[in-house]
């Protein structure tokens, strides 16, 4: 077995795993549904009193005329930027390179929409007022993702955004939000998810990150864009008969859990900062400004995965299942705090960051 798979075997194998809410099984969709009126209607091709209700629940949230829900936040965002593009007559867009389009979606906005990529600021940071300012150029769309996810979920100034907004209204740049983690921040900025979104055009926002449901995201913005989404949603196959199953453990868990962003923050700060007192780690940020943040080692890829294998063994607490290579003496994980945490004895989870400190120190000398 590679080293890689011992890792995932072994997390797989822990009683406490410290990312996300918990094992994805069919239980998540059994307890969503466990309450429901088994005579309540299916929605039929997008049409149907569960998934309107459910729409008209979001765009109130998000402050939005209105709103569609999609099987793959994927299929929202090219469709997002298509009609952006289509409405501006201009086939360019600009987002950061690290963007969720840019390195995850096997280039579907450029094959299947022709559509060009800006790219904006370099892959270790986010993009700044300057960046928009210095853009040479013209774009139909300007995409930003809050929080940066590939950058351990970094989060611009408020006032940044702000700036950044009203310079595409004046411009006449669309500008769209990459909400997939939008609820993790709310605690962060200490403003409601209206006040986030309207400073965008459109908002694209995710049920199965941080509300912890099986699948799926929701597109909103004015009547007229959500109508054209509908159209493209049926062209990418997207209108499922049924989406029944998603928007129900869509809906069950943004009320479990919408309060809960602010415990899982509380908790991400907590945990970094005892990483950082370990050798040769440090996370990103520093200091999380969300559930999530990434941790940074001195060490090889391999040699890690050896490491925190035998940490998973003994201690019988997973960090993560897979680790990604920076360079040949750097590597890092990803860490997105759910309810899992909450059953994990704190010595325990001290005992195996200590652990793994002591790992580091005795991987150096
Ligand atoms: C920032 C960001 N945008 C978009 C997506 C796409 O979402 P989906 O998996 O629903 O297609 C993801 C998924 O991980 C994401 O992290």
């Amino acid at each position: 077995m590679s080293q890689s798979n011992a890792l995932a075997e072994a997390y797989k194998q822990t009683n406490y795993q410290l990312s996300g809410h918990g094992r994805r099984n069919i239980q998540i969709l059994k307890e969503s549904i466990n309450d429901l009126n088994e005579l309540q209607e299916s929605d039929m091709y997008g049409k149907g009193k569960i998934i309107e209700d459910f729409q008209a629940k979001v765009a109130a949230y998000l402050g939005k005329e209105s709103a569609v829900f999609f099987p793959s936040g994927t299929m929202a965002q090219q469709i997002a930027l298509r009609i952006w593009c289509d409405k501006k007559q201009l086939r360019k867009v600009a987002y950061h390179p690290l963007s969720h389009l840019e390195i995850h979606e096997e280039d579907g906005l450029k094959k299947l929409h022709h559509i060009e990529s800006v790219l904006l600021a370099d892959k270790t940071r986010l993009i700044e007022m300057e960046d928009v300012l210095n853009m040479q150029e013209d774009v139909a769309c300007l995409l930003l993702e809050l929080p940066q996810r590939e950058i351990g979920g970094q989060l611009p100034d408020f006032k940044t955004i702000e700036q950044i907004s009203s310079y595409c209204r004046n411009e006449g740049i669309m500008l769209h939000l990459d909400g997939a983690r939008i609820f993790e921040i709310l605690p962060y900025y200490k403003k409601s998810a209206v006040e986030i979104c309207n400073l965008f055009d459109s908002v694209y926002i995710s049920f199965y990150k941080g509300i912890g449901g099986i699948a799926g995201a929701i597109l909103a913005g004015d009547k007229n864009f959500t109508n054209e989404s509908k159209v493209w949603k049926r062209r990418h196959g997207g209108d499922l008969i049924s989406l029944y199953p998603y928007i129900v453990s869509s809906d069950y868990y943004f009320e479990q859990r919408l309060d809960k962003m602010n415990q899982y923050y509380e908790y991400a700060k907590e945990i970094a900062e005892l990483f950082n007192q370990c050798f040769a780690v440090s996370t990103l940020p520093i200091q999380p400004v969300s559930n999530m943040f990434h941790v940074h080692l001195s060490i090889s890829k391999d040699k890690l995965e050896t490491l925190l294998t035998s940490i998973y063994k003994k201690t019988e607490i997973g960090f993560t299942s897979f680790v990604k290579e920076k360079s040949e003496e750097s590597c890092y994980f990803e860490i997105s705090i759910g309810d899992a945490i909450v059953k994990i004895p704190k010595e325990k989870l001290k005992k195996a960051i200590q652990m793994l400190n002591e790992s580091m120190e005795e991987n150096h000398n």
